[in-house]
């Protein structure tokens, strides 16, 4: 199978059906029973030793043990943990951490271990202990009798700044634990290498630098970046004593780092510009001889990391290097598919490719982001022993291939470890870890082998080699940890981590170490039964709604069919006119032909002088009529019912579904809004349909009960009041348009729809398809046209029983003026006004998050 070929298959499989995928996994050849019982035994021995030789947990451990993520104080501690560095007042210092503080149970955790430290102790101690005031010290007695006591009354006794001081304190032994050091210069003095093989995890200490800093969103940043990797680079090469690869230090560089729009969408770009920065990072690894790994981000990154590393394995000026390394993520679902694309690629460019397998450290945020795109799937495994099942594959697989693949295991799973030495045999390879975690199994390890070693080997077991132990050190100051720390956090926290469980002496061994394929087995289905598909997400006891679709705008696969559906639905003129009665008495000129008096050109707002459509403007008989016939029509919409009508409305939905492209370049083409953007935005309108859809089955098909005035039980059925008027403003000319209608009819009301005067083409759309979809064609009715008509016609028409609007603050009061002034009932108006949200953003705010948030919302 050639390169490309394995690449179309790893796009296919992004988002595969886990049941398959752990099917085959299971189909495949699996390890040995006798090494698999090997692996169990060494493993128990390992976490036997490590429980013997831990005589307390290290503060940060047992912190973490106790407060992990599984209950409120835990998150509210790791909240005030990601945030609080960043406040640069004492005054909001102070008060996030009182919020934090009071929002605990700290009781519950009492007694809970046996730790000195754990409960409040642990976090009171830690906290405070370093920087007590001498004369406070008599309070330490006080922290375990009564914790919540203790830390809500804190602020109060010591004074904020003890206790601020004391936090942000803490705040830092956190992040210290996970950064060797703030520059690589004193990294590399604090820890030279003596050049010799490295066989002892603990005197000769062997690296692979990591340079904090990830997801640039400016290109000051990335090039900051750059400078650090290329400083880096040049000070780990001076000292590499060896000019052997594997015995060297090395570099991991994360390329989101290096590139603020390192995205599929941007793919052209990536590769003019962040492809050459890698390139010459390398390039400077290649002239010191030491490894250069591309760590694994997201796995939408995926697809653009594999171009860029291609191109790096092919490029001649990188010929001769055995340094390039890539991680693989086993918690993927390709990662086998990946592996071997790998071994192909090594031995096409006759290299040996380095290739550090993890299980990924993604896997909340990929969870969350397939469900908010609407994916088909995840891409990533949703029960942990499914990862372990591929993780032991995908070692297997670079395990076979030891002349294109040097592998790297990264892991702090006793069990994971214990495979790998029973699987690798004689094979090369090194065991990786991060700083700050895995020392103590790492440790053990060592003295297991070592012990190993020395007893008498027999022809039939042969010592276990005992392999190199590279550590992941990352290098920088507080601001650019806090990505990296939350990931430590949430791995160090989740209690399906091993690294969380396995020193809890209540645990018992055999629950941690068990033989992966039976584990798998059973638990059938493969998919975790709590984690629902992103289609079924709104599958749960109140609502029962189906999630509407996304389309993967990172996978070639799905990206290049919707390009081209898009293209050649643009290349109809698309016509913009009122719909009354389901009749528009248009005759639509051919694009470029000359429009006639009442027929407007519609242009491109990025380009006025391309006409992309035509509209031709409502009059006052049209106006006339759409009401005449919609308050005709409304009692028997009324009458039809919740159920019925909710039927209509998710066939509405299934049509916005089928007709995504042609709806997505409409937007586009009429309103100037990105494909990401107009993606959104026909899934809202899908989302609106299918909620309002719920809505009239839960409050317009059967009575409900009111209580009287004298107690009694009333029944009453809910109704439409009569015609709607639905105005929609320009900027989601398609999502609010759509909402508020289906709204409007969802309650038994019939409707005449406005849409703003600069987007009459999507609407026009919108309103053919909800008549194709079954809503009568007398229940809605389209006006294009100015505001001006609206004002003028349509307010004051008798037949009106309520308006929707959504549009600025000063519009919405000249339609409550004019409402005001109808004789008769008082109408309602329901307004959404203002049109802009606000947000506010205070220093706890993650900048990157924020700007996230500002582009990718309705700012
Ligand atoms: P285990 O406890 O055995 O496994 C925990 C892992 O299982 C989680 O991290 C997750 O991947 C997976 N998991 C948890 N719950 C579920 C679930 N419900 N369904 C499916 N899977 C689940 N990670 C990266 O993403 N990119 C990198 O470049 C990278 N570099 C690393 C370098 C080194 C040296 C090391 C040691 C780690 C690196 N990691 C990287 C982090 C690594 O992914 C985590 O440390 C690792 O996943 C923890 O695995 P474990 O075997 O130690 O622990
Ligand atoms: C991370 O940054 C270690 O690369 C891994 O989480």
């Amino acid at each position: 199978m050639s390169l490309e070929h394995i690449r179309d298959q790893i796009r296919q499989t992004t988002h595969e059906d886990e049941q398959l995928c752990v099917e085959r996994l299971l189909a495949e050849k699996p390890v040995a029973e006798d090494s698999q019982q090997k692996a169990v035994s060494i493993a128990r021995e390992l976490v036997t030793q490590c429980r013997k030789q831990h005589n307390h947990e290290g503060t940060l451990e047992a912190f973490l043990h106790e407060f992990g993520l599984s209950n409120n104080e835990g998150v509210a501690l790791m909240c005030l943990a990601e945030a609080l560095l960043r406040i640069p007042d004492e005054s909001t210092a102070d008060k996030l951490i009182t919020e934090k503080i009071q929002e605990g149970n700290w009781e519950s955790h009492l007694g809970h271990s046996d730790s000195l430290f754990v409960n409040a102790s642990i976090w009171g101690l830690m906290l405070t202990g370093k920087i007590y005031p001498p004369d406070i010290k008599p309070l330490e007695p006080q922290i375990t009798d009564d914790t919540q006591g203790w830390l809500k009354n804190l602020g109060t006794r010591l004074g904020e700044t003890v206790v601020r001081k004391a936090v942000l304190q803490a705040m830092r032994i956190m992040g210290s634990q996970y950064v060797l050091n703030s520059t690589i210069e004193k990294a590399i003095a604090e820890n030279p290498l003596s050049g010799s093989t490295v066989d002892d995890s603990t005197s000769n200490k062997l690296f692979s630098f990591d340079m904090l800093g990830e997801g640039a969103r400016t290109e000051k940043d990335a090039l900051r970046y750059f400078e650090a990797y290329a400083n880096a680079i040049d000070t780990i090469g001076q000292s590499n004593p060896s000019g052997d690869v594997y015995s060297a230090n090395g570099i991991s560089v994360k390329l989101s780092a290096l590139y603020p729009r390192y995205e599929y969408s941007q793919r052209e770009s990536v590769l003019s510009t962040l492809l050459p920065r890698i390139k010459k990072l390398a390039l400077a690894a290649k002239h010191y001889s030491i490894g250069l790994s591309i760590d694994a981000e997201e796995a939408r990154r995926l697809d653009l990391s594999l171009d860029i590393f291609e191109s790096l394995a092919k490029d001649p000026d990188l010929a001769g290097w055995q340094g390039l390394g890539f991680v693989l993520q086993a918690y993927q679902k390709r990662a086998p598919l990946v592996a071997h694309w790998l071994i192909k690629l090594a031995e096409e460019t006759e290299r040996c490719l380095m290739v550090r397998l993890v299980k990924g450290a993604y896997w909340d945020a990929e969870i969350k982001y397939a469900q908010e795109q609407g994916m088909p799937d995840y891409p990533v495994f949703t029960r942990k022993v499914n990862t372990d099942l591929c993780y032991q594959h995908c070692a297997q697989l670079l395990l076979s291939a030891p002349k294109a693949i040097y592998p790297q295991f990264a892991t702090h799973n006793a069990h994971t470890i214990a495979l790998i030495l029973t699987m690798a045999e004689k094979s090369k390879f090194e065991f990786q870890r991060l700083h700050g975690m895995g020392e103590l199994l790492y440790q053990t390890l060592f003295q297991y082998l070592k012990q190993n070693q020395s007893a008498a080997p027999s022809v039939n077991t042969p010592p276990i080699r005992i392999p190199p132990i590279r550590i992941y050190a990352p290098i920088g100051q507080h601001r650019e940890l806090l990505p990296y720390l939350v990931r430590r956090l949430l791995e160090n926290g989740a209690n399906s981590s091993f690294v969380n469980r396995f020193l809890d002496e209540k645990m018992p061994v055999e629950s941690l170490i068990q033989n992966i394929e039976s584990q798998v087995l059973k638990a059938t289905p493969y998919r975790h039964k709590q984690i629902p598909v992103p289609s079924d997400l709104y599958y749960q006891d109140r609502t029962q709604r189906q999630n509407s679709p996304g389309i993967d705008l990172n996978n070639p696969t799905s990206v290049k069919p919707l390009l081209e559906s898009m293209a050649t639905a643009i290349q109809q003129p698309l016509t913009g006119c009122s719909i009354v009665g389901g009749k528009s008495h248009l005759k639509v000129p051919s694009l470029g032909e000359q429009s006639t008096d009442d027929l407007l050109p519609i242009t491109s707002p990025s380009n006025r002088s391309k006409t992309i459509g035509y509209c031709r403007p409502a009059n006052n008989e049209d106006i006339e009529e759409a009401f005449s016939l919609a308050h005709s029509a409304q009692p028997e919409w009324d009458a039809l019912g919740g159920e019925q009508r909710a039927m209509l409305l998710n066939k509405m939905a299934d049509a916005l579904e089928q007709d995504m492209p042609t709806l997505m370049s409409t937007i586009v083409a009429e309103a100037g809004r990105t494909i990401t953007d107009a993606l959104a935005e026909v899934r809202e309108a899908i989302d609106f349909c299918r909620y309002y859809a719920e809505q009239a089955i839960q409050h317009f098909s059967t009575p409900i009960s009111l209580p009287g005035p004298t107690g009694e039980q009333n029944q009453l059925s809910l109704h439409g009041r009569g015609v709607f008027l639905c105005i929609s403003p320009w900027n989601f000319p398609l999502a609010i348009f759509t909402g508020q209608i289906a709204a409007a009819l969802a309650a038994g009301n019939t409707v005449i729809a406005k849409p703003a005067s600069s987007t009459p083409l999507i609407a026009t759309y919108a309103v053919r398809l909800f008549h194709k979809a079954g809503i009568p064609v007398n229940n809605l009715h389209l006006v294009v046209g100015s505001g001006k008509i609206a004002s003028e016609l349509m307010l004051t028409n008798k037949h009106l029983s309520g308006v929707v609007f959504t549009g600025s603050n000063e519009t919405a009061k000249h339609i409550q003026q004019q409402l005001a002034q109808r004789p008769g009932a008082i109408l309602p108006l329901i307004a959404e006004t203002g049109g802009q949200n606000i947000m506010i953003a205070d220093s706890t705010a993650l900048p990157e998050q924020l700007v996230d948030d500002v582009i990718q919302s309705a700012f």
